[in-house]
């Protein structure tokens, strides 16, 4: 038989979804993998239920639906602070990961460097590597996952750098890039002229006082920015894959060209109803911070009485618990003895960083406040974890 392709030979399952598997197997309250267990705006799903009979059923416009470019426009451009043309500036994806691979697709070619944080969100190396261009890794310091200039400004002045991928609000790491930071990142862009490819699918999920700074927003970074996001956090709608690209037009033009090859196109009738939940008004996403700054305290109050280590989250909704006081050697066995000792799932921190780190589990906490309170009740067993 004839070699499958040596670009994808590396890859292993996803760890973040092999560890919905692992807390299934034992019956574990499963705070691995990031997805709400509550519903979509109702908003949403009653229209969802009128578009089941009433259509649209067959393809859309393969970058999307006119009603939905028009509704996510009149939505972002207040948000991000820059004219938004749906005819020519948006792309609608499956998700922000299509978003994501697309992006890295429009922009590099084989050979290529794209800089990429680390930690970071599992994806990301695998788009760089499935477009043929290589990742360079800069550190965020832990704890506050901060970057050092310097070492930003050395990744970017490699050769062949073409691009540099920014996960702001961050996961797994819950930090929320400063105005600052992003001026730093800005001026980097521009000097080693570098195309910056956000992933802001957190953009309403951020604690006060930090604020979310859209890249695209700062002056001169509009037209070097791929802006991705999607509807999976915002919404509470991960299963319905709908994101999105917005780019300058010269780029969105060869975007839906890739776009089209990859997927044709987002699902019709889940675009139509999502119309509904872009056209929320600013109440809705109050409600949102309301409610998720009310779950971090809970969850992260609960490890603190716990006595754990961990990062507080700015944004995002991940907490990463510093487990180096139980002194495995593996958070990947840590991980699993978790779940079956202790009854809770989280992720081996190890699979976001690309460098060797044993010491740290990601939980999160967009769960009702039961399954939370049930989970701290489970870890008051952390003795359990002692070798
Ligand atoms: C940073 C980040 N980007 C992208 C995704 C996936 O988003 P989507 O469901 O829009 O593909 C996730 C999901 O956890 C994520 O955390």
């Amino acid at each position: 038989m004839q070699q499958l392709s040596a670009k994808t030979s590396h890859f292993t399952d996803s760890v973040i979804r092999r560890m919905t598997r692992v807390s299934m197997k034992y019956d574990a309250i499963n705070l691995s993998q990031g997805f709400p267990d509550f519903d979509p705006p109702a908003a949403i799903t009653d229209r969802l239920a009128e578009v089941a009979h009433k259509g649209p059923h067959q393809y859309a416009i393969t970058w999307g639906a006119p009603n939905f470019r028009a509704a996510l426009a009149a939505k972002q451009a207040p948000r991000m602070g820059i004219p938004i043309d749906p005819e020519t500036q948006i792309v609608v994806t499956c998700g922000s990961t299509e978003a994501m691979m697309c992006s890295v697709m429009t922009v590099a070619n084989p050979g290529d460097r794209v800089v990429v944080f680390s930690p970071f969100y599992e994806n990301y190396g695998a788009d760089a590597i499935l477009c043929g261009a290589e990742p360079t890794y800069v550190e965020l310091h832990a704890p506050e996952f901060t970057f050092d200039e310097a070492e930003l400004e050395a990744a970017c002045a490699k050769t062949n750098t073409k691009a540099l991928i920014l996960c702001n609000p961050s996961n797994p790491t819950g930090h929320v890039f400063s105005r600052a930071e992003l001026d730093v990142i800005a001026r980097l862009a521009d000097k080693y002229d570098l195309w910056v490819i956000t992933d802001e699918v957190y953009e309403h999920i951020v604690y006060a006082p930090h604020e979310h700074v859209y890249f695209a927003s700062l002056p001169g970074m509009e037209q070097r920015t791929l802006s991705c996001s999607s509807l999976s956090k915002t919404y509470s709608m991960t299963g319905w894959r709908l994101g999105y690209v917005i780019a300058p037009a010269e780029v969105t033009d060869r975007l839906r060209k890739v776009h089209d090859f990859l997927t044709v196109g987002a699902a019709a009738p889940l675009m139509e109803a999502a119309v509904a939940g872009l056209e929320l008004p600013q109440s809705y996403y109050d409600e949102l911070t309301a409610l998720y700054t009310h779950k971090r305290d809970l969850f992260c109050g609960g490890l603190r009485e716990r006595g754990l280590t961990f990062t507080e989250p700015d944004g995002a909704y991940y907490v990463m618990v510093d487990i180096s006081k139980f002194g495995y050697a593996s958070d990947e066995e840590f991980a699993e003895e978790l779940c079956r000792r202790v009854g809770v799932g989280g992720v081996p921190g190890s699979c976001f960083f690309n460098a060797p780190e044993n010491r740290f589990i990601r939980f999160h906490f967009a769960k009702s406040d039961e399954v939370l309170i049930a989970a701290l009740a489970r870890l008051d067993n952390w003795e359990l974890m002692a070798r």
